[in-house]
């Protein structure tokens, strides 16, 4: 039995404080660190090849090179990689990624970026088409998800926000005003907030940035947060509450009426984090899906994080952090008045940012309008009808509660984690998740083309099929996640993953 067989088998059955403490205790006997590294050399191993493929086929540049290269080499290099990659994303092998994609699509983003790629909104004087733009995506997107009805509902509500980089910066930064707001309005110095154990890890990265506490609360057998769970959480030291539309793990969408309405009751702020859902749910909404309320139509609903870059179909690199009211936005930004440099005023975590990709938002935005989003979203949830029903039609094969795009399965018959090595296997890039172990597809237009929904379906019944024929085979990441599925020692499984990011900057 290997180590972690053996840690799993033993700690599986510890109550977690103790596994804690147990874990300390192991590492610090004698030969069991050489064991450990062993034990993550081997997992890792078969990694390195899959991380490092042009290792030895194209040219490596560890060091500046003496002189620098002609730009139609460089196009050329960048070229032959650049097609060893395309297949996978552009035929819809890939689970989220990639969320439109197309060819025309891609060529009118290089166009506006060629257009732009100088520009950079902390020179206001310089660039105030960046300007006019990033105020512009964050209006449109608060126009999108309630701006209208928020005002209407109390005129002091002005749905405002700002552009970031990304999912996990729209997250941190709404972290920080709740922290900044709750000290400032209530004396707050101790904050907590309140959230599933199936909302997004960009919420873990925040509280860690910021020095808040994160109390996590369960979520029922549909996967939808517990709210008296959530409610039983909250303590004087809550700053807010976050829910997700839909979370990224099984896709499904919380109670976000009763969430928001509990927080407004108790005075303290509540997140949606519509980074996946944000430009997806309005308009599955007007097409008659079943989406519940989750957006500043809902008088408790505080702020917002809604990602350009996802389903806006913007390049990678933008997201939009929204504000119910300009005096809670107030609370994110940042000033220095006494620098020798001169006065400085930055909205979000980066100080220079890039207007190249802003402008692309923007005209991603106006070039895809109401009628855009709605055909893309139309397109998207058939494909997930389509999809759905298929994998229903797999005995083995169980579906996690009712999502509507984005869609985990799991096996009470089969090592999930299998049938996920068998569709990589076949091309396909899915997610793993844990507790309970599973695999989930975040369906995108890619998926819309003709016959991807058929061939994705193919091939996961004879994924299936060939993990049943073949049960006692091993190899393949399925034990890696076994192994971090089971393991109740997290710090080994913290020593894992930190091991694969240096394996990522290896040259
Ligand atoms: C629900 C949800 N929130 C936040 C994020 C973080 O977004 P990003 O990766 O753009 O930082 C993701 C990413 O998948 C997500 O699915």
């Amino acid at each position: 039995m290997d180590m972690t067989k053996l840690l799993s088998s033993i700690g599986g059955k510890l109550p977690k404080p103790v596994a804690r403490t147990m874990e300390k205790g192991l590492r610090k006997l004698p030969g069991v660190g050489q064991i450990l590294d062993k034990e993550y050399e081997s997992l890792l191993a078969g990694l390195e090849e899959d991380l490092k493929p042009y290792k030895g086929k194209f040219p490596d540049f560890p060091s500046l090179p003496p002189d620098g290269l002609g730009d139609e080499e460089i196009f050329s290099l960048m070229r032959s990689i650049g097609k060893q990659e395309e297949e996978r994303w552009k035929e819809g092998y890939a689970s989220g990624a990639v969320y439109h994609g197309s060819d025309e699509h891609v060529k009118f983003i290089n166009e506006v970026y060629a257009l732009n790629s100088q520009s950079n909104p902390l020179h206001a004087d310089l660039w105030p088409s960046t300007i006019k733009y990033e105020a512009e995506i964050v209006s449109m997107t608060a126009n999108m998800l309630g701006a209208q009805e928020a005002k209407r509902l109390d005129p002091d509500a002005e749905v405002c926000g700002t552009v970031t980089s990304g999912g996990t910066e729209s997250i941190l930064m709404a972290m920080k005003t709740y922290r900044d707001w709750a000290r400032a309005e209530k004396g707050i110095t101790k904050p907590e907030v309140v959230l599933p154990v199936t909302a997004h890890p960009a919420f873990d990265k925040a509280v860690q940035y910021f020095g808040i506490k994160a109390v996590r609360t369960p979520v029922g057998d549909d996967f939808r947060a517990d709210v008296d769970a959530m409610e039983k959480a909250i303590t004087r030291n809550t700053i807010a509450l976050v829910g997700s539309a839909p979370g990224y793990p099984h896709g499904i969408i919380d109670p976000i009426p009763a969430m928001a309405e509990l927080a407004y009751k108790r005075g303290i702020g509540f997140h949606t984090d519509a980074c996946l859902g944000g430009f997806v749910l309005p308009w599955a909404e007007k097409l008659g899906y079943p989406v519940p309320l989750f957006d500043f139509r809902l008088p408790g609903v505080s702020s917002m994080s809604v990602d350009t870059h996802k389903y806006g179909y913007a390049a990678k690199g933008t997201s939009v952090v929204l504000y119910r009211t300009p005096k809670l936005r107030r609370y994110q930004y940042f000033t220095a008045t006494d620098w020798p440099g001169g006065l400085y005023a930055s909205p979000s975590m980066a100080g220079s940012r890039p207007g190249g990709l802003i402008a692309v938002c923007w005209a991603v935005m106006v070039k895809m309008g109401e009628k855009g989003y709605l055909e893309a979203t139309r397109l998207i949830l058939e494909t997930a009808d389509e999809i759905k029903a298929g994998i229903r039609e797999i005995p083995e094969l169980r579906i996690l509660g009712e999502p509507l795009w984005i869609i985990a399965f799991t096996s009470d018959a089969l090592d999930i984690y299998r049938v996920l090595d068998a569709m990589n296997k076949r091309g396909w890039s899915l997610n793993g998740l844990q507790y309970p172990p599973a695999v989930h597809i975040a369906l995108t237009l890619r998926h819309a083309q003709p016959g991807v929904a058929e061939r994705f379906l193919e091939d996961l019944k004879a994924s299936v099929q060939y993990v049943k024929e073949h049960p006692e085979e091993s190899g393949g990441m399925a034990p890696v996640y076994g192994m971090a599925a089971s393991v109740p020692f997290r710090g080994m499984v913290d020593d894992l993953l930190r091991r694969y990011l240096d394996l990522l900057y290896k040259v």
